[in-house]
């Protein structure tokens, strides 16, 4: 598979649970239990995304603006999960806040998708790309 391939795995599997887990607004352990696999594979590809694909991007001065965006974005989404794995709000706002964060990545997801894929595309040799794919997937693996 290749970088694209991986990437979009898990964006599709990150939308999922988070469908899952804003349709089972009133079961709490199991929605607990969803958001907790959802932090496991969000926190995993973004730091595979930051040490990996963005960390290339960024060398190329025309488009560093455009991923140090797509980073805060990490961070901004970052902060809100912080928020709800405290799990001290009252269902009703948790679960309103949960559903700011899927717009939040929904959006982030679809900027990546369309943009950052194509600019890596033109900026990023085959080669690297196959060694981003290699380094995306052990810094997974390690972060797991
Ligand atoms: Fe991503
Ligand atoms: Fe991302």
């Amino acid at each position: 598979m290749s970088i694209f391939d991986l990437l979009k795995q898990d964006h599709r599997k990150v939308e999922s649970l988070l469908d899952e887990i804003i349709d089972h607004p009133t079961a709490h352990q199991k929605q607990q239990k969803l958001f907790q696999t959802f932090c496991k594979e969000i926190k995993a590809h973004n730091q595979g995304e930051d040490a990996t694909f963005y960390e290339a991007l960024k060398q190329h001065k025309k488009i560093k603006d455009i991923i140090l965006k797509a980073d805060e974005e990490h961070h901004a989404a970052e902060t809100i999960i912080e928020q709800l794995e405290k799990d001290d709000l009252p269902a009703e706002k948790w679960n309103a806040k949960i559903k700011v964060l899927r717009d939040m990545i929904l959006n982030h997801v679809k900027s990546e998708e369309k943009e950052i894929f194509s600019l890596a595309k033109k900026y990023l040799e085959k080669d690297d790309l196959k060694s981003i794919q290699e380094q995306f997937q052990n810094e997974k693996e390690n972060y797991m």
